[in-house]
């Protein structure tokens, strides 16, 4: 097995086994609320969920965030996940195809087009890849192995200095983000993978032309407390503890992100776990919500229960926009019905 396997093979059973739940609240959404609409003058089972993104329809305003690949096990996932996508009409993106980049014979791993003909999918790499020996060669392989409408770059700094094999200049790298946005043949995502993207951050993105932002804030799985379970050495373990609330919180990367720029295709991700919280994201500013480790266990237990939970989602978001009146995704991203909830 490879380093990038053995680190894979070991990101995924920490994620499956250790107890990584966040703070309560910690997304920022509960900081929301609706304002409830007794007249919402329309009829539930008339609410449309589909959305426009990226050139396709999807069902609901839903992504899989990346997840997994490389190992076998990853493999056994990613086809559920793929499945569910295709049936329930939402977006997926794999985890990082570095393995299968460095080692070919794990392209089967990422590999779901046979599943997911029609689904909007992302291929993914650390953008920090760009600075050791990465270009357009290896963001173009990760696009074609798996067919994909797009490809998905990670910005994860915080994680890969907690790794103790990190990659951790990041030195010039909007600059070769850049250089892959001109020129990929399909569009390029940035994301981060749990601390959020600021306003900085994401003023510099736009800049570097990239098509879409994935705000991926903090308050949901957090990869500084990943890290530290996976380390071995009792300084890095505590270190990263004294960083557990790192990161901007999802609500918050949402708005900063938009408050740059009201166009960008925007995903939110980071701690969602239910139906409401995808109307807030989208209510906030969100095009798409993503949603990662609660994917995740589902798919692990079994497709039947991924596929429940999807239903759970669906139903919730579906609520919330008849309580406030939103007949559409576009009215709910245009809703006057959210507000700040006052303090305790
Ligand atoms: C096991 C595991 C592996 C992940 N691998 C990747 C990856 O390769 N690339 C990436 O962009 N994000 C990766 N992520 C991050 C997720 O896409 C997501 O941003 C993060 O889990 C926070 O969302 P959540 O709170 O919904 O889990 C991974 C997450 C998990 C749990």
């Amino acid at each position: 097995m490879t380093s990038n396997s053995l680190r894979k093979e070991q990101h995924l059973h920490i994620s499956l086994q250790e107890d990584l739940s966040p703070p309560e609240n910690a997304n920022g959404f509960d900081a929301y609320r609706f304002v409830h609409q007794a007249l919402p003058e329309l009829d539930l089972d008339a609410i449309d969920l589909s959305v426009r993104f990226m050139g396709k329809t999807l069902s609901l305003p839903l992504m899989i965030s990346p997840l997994v690949g490389g190992i076998n096990k990853g493999r056994e996932i990613n086809r559920i996940l793929a499945r569910v996508a295709q049936k329930r009409g939402i977006a997926l993106g794999v985890g990082s195809q570095r393995p299968a980049i460095e080692d070919p014979r794990l392209a089967k791993t990422y590999q779901i087009r046979d599943l997911a003909p029609d689904i909007l999918l992302f291929a993914n790499l650390g953008a920090v890849q760009l600075n050791y020996g990465y270009g357009l060669e290896q963001c173009r392989a990760a696009v074609d192995m798996i067919d994909a409408d797009g490809l998905m770059l990670h910005l994860n700094c915080m994680q890969e200095a907690f790794q103790p094999e990190g990659n951790c200049n990041f030195s010039g790298l909007a600059q070769a983000i850049a250089r892959i946005c001109s020129q990929l043949d399909v569009p390029v995502l940035v994301r981060e993978v749990g601390q959020g993207i600021s306003a900085q951050a994401a003023a510099k993105l736009i800049q570097a032309g990239v098509s879409g932002i994935d705000a991926a804030g903090s308050g949901g799985t957090s990869w500084i407390a990943v890290e530290g379970h996976r380390s071995s050495s009792q300084v890095q373990k505590k270190v990263a503890s004294q960083f557990k609330h790192w990161g901007i919180c999802t609500a918050d990367a949402l708005a900063m992100v938009r408050s740059q720029s009201s166009q960008v295709p925007l995903i939110a991700s980071g701690g969602i776990t239910n139906g409401l919280e995808v109307a807030k994201s989208i209510a906030l500013g969100a095009d798409l919500a993503g949603i990662g480790l609660p994917m995740l266990k589902r798919a692990s237990l079994s497709e039947r229960a991924l596929e429940a939970y999807m239903q759970e989602i669906e139903i919730g978001l579906k609520i919330a926009m008849f309580g406030i009146g939103a007949q559409n995704v576009q009215q709910l991203k245009n809703t006057p019905y959210i507000q700040k909830a006052a303090s305790p």
